[in-house]
């Protein structure tokens, strides 16, 4: 399914950069498929494309298909790891312009995943008078964000269908057992899916998190983890032929060749959200202890009329790993007699055709200007393919946070801003730090 390409990595990292990594990533693998390394508690997600749980696969299903039938637009509440999976499969697969689209899916509105006063009000005259049910998600239900964003969407449901056709409209994803999101959907009588134990936020895309909202969208997610289980069964296998451990090698030999900078780059608009989801993924599980490459992003073509002049010629800081799906269609460039821009030599050629030799000229250029450069190459974008790859990255990940020594599975540095704003907000409990920040202000 997934070709990986390092033979642009050639000149910028030891010939021996595998091998040496080669015990360690046996390592790392068996640490995975244990659960026994550091982290260990949250690798439920190794398994996961197996082991997730079918009846609750179909609960999933069954509920979609009940907002498709009662809603027009469905409003999904979460943050981080609670909310960019689904958004960058349901871009990606459905595209950013889903919601413009002509469907028989509900439009997929993302909220509480910011305090933007703007954002909201926009939301809420997008909604209009439709229908419209919402999907909480938070493991906790005291993250701030989705907690005000839900509050005011509840009220909304409340307003305009009663409290028990509310109910039926809303649809609860967090912790099995605790929780305020847990007591509230409890005491109300929401449905109720389930945020794993064992899995983090950043790695939770496959579980109700992320399929419910995908599937309203209309994609087949059997199919998506169908394309994760492939993965998951190609990426066991231990040594030199795996990908994952080829690619977990490169990017850490690359990191201590002095390259801190991961830039994803991918030639599809549709991409834009995954590489947000990518970020997170790879930031919150490397970026401790002082460590960790730094995740960027960047959508060519456009972006190198932008960014373009930086990555050739800026600081020499960074490797690039560059998506490239199969295209799905096939357009022709047409010719224009007068030929004013001088470009009837490509008249008739397959735009897929200059957009390959774009890509293909991009890496030489970006290679020769210091830039190391990772292909991975996949068929066309589909529910399989998707799944594939994000079980690709998420393992990737977990190699490479034991590569560098660190947790990748906990995220300690995420609470600074919060106990902050919490203080300054005059959050009870937080009194004594509230009067020291405001002092620094
Ligand atoms: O990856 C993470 O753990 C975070 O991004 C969380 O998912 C995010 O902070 C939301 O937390 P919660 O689901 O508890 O609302």
């Amino acid at each position: 399914m997934l070709k990986l390409d390092l033979s642009k990595l050639k000149g910028f990292i030891p010939e021996d950069h595998f091998a040496v990594r080669q015990d360690k990533l046996a390592k790392a693998a068996q640490m995975l498929a244990n659960h026994s390394g550091p982290g260990g508690d949250f690798t439920g997600w190794v398994a996961l494309p197996r082991d997730y749980d079918k009846e609750e696969f179909a609960r999933i299903q069954a509920a979609a298909q009940k907002i498709q039938r009662q809603s027009q637009v469905l409003v999904v509440i979460g943050i981080g790891g609670s909310y960019l999976g689904a958004r960058a499969v349901v871009e990606l697969l459905c595209s950013p312009n889903y919601n413009l689209k002509k469907k028989d899916t509900p439009d997929v509105f993302f909220a509480g995943n910011g305090l933007s006063t703007d954002a909201l009000l926009e939301l809420i005259q997008l909604i209009g008078g439709r229908d419209f049910s919402v999907n909480v998600i938070s493991k906790s239900g005291t993250t701030t964000e989705p907690a005000v964003a839900f509050r005011i969407f509840k009220a909304m449901l409340e307003e305009k269908y009663g409290k028990d056709g509310a109910k039926e409209r809303i649809y609860a994803t967090t912790d099995k057992a605790r929780g305020a999101l847990k007591g509230l959907a409890d005491a109300e009588g929401y449905e109720e899916f389930v945020v794993p134990d064992d899995v983090g936020g950043r790695y939770s895309v496959l579980t109700a998190v992320g399929l419910l909202p995908i599937a309203v969208a209309g994609v087949d997610i059997a199919q998506l983890m169908a394309g994760a289980g492939q993965a998951m069964e190609e990426l066991a296998a231990d040594g030199p032929d795996n990908l994952a451990w080829q690619y977990a090698a490169a990017r850490h030999a690359l990191y201590q060749a002095g390259k801190k900078v991961e830039l994803l780059a991918c030639h599809e608009p549709n991409f834009r959200f995954f590489s947000e989801w990518w970020k997170q993924l790879y930031g919150e599980s490397e970026g401790k202890e002082g460590k960790g490459l730094f995740p960027a992003s960047v959508e060519f073509t456009a972006d190198l009329h932008s960014m373009g002049q930086y990555i050739q010629q800026g600081e020499r800081l960074m490797f690039e790993t560059v998506v490239k799906f199969a295209p799905k269609g096939e357009f022709a460039i047409p010719d224009d007699p007068a030929n004013v821009d001088g470009l009837n030599f490509l008249s008739g050629k397959p735009l897929a055709f200059v957009a390959e030799q774009a890509m293909r000229g991009t890496i030489l250029a970006h290679v020769d200007g210091g830039v190391p450069n990772v292909l991975i190459e996949l068929p066309a974008i589909s529910p399989l393919s998707v799944g594939y790859l994000i079980y690709f990255f998420e393992y990737v990940c977990g190699l490479s946070g034991y590569l560098l020594e660190v947790n990748p599975f906990d995220q300690p540095g995420v609470e600074a801003y919060k106990k902050n704003m919490f203080a300054l907000l005059g959050k009870p409990g937080y009194e004594d730090m509230k009067a020291e920040l405001e002092a620094k202000l």
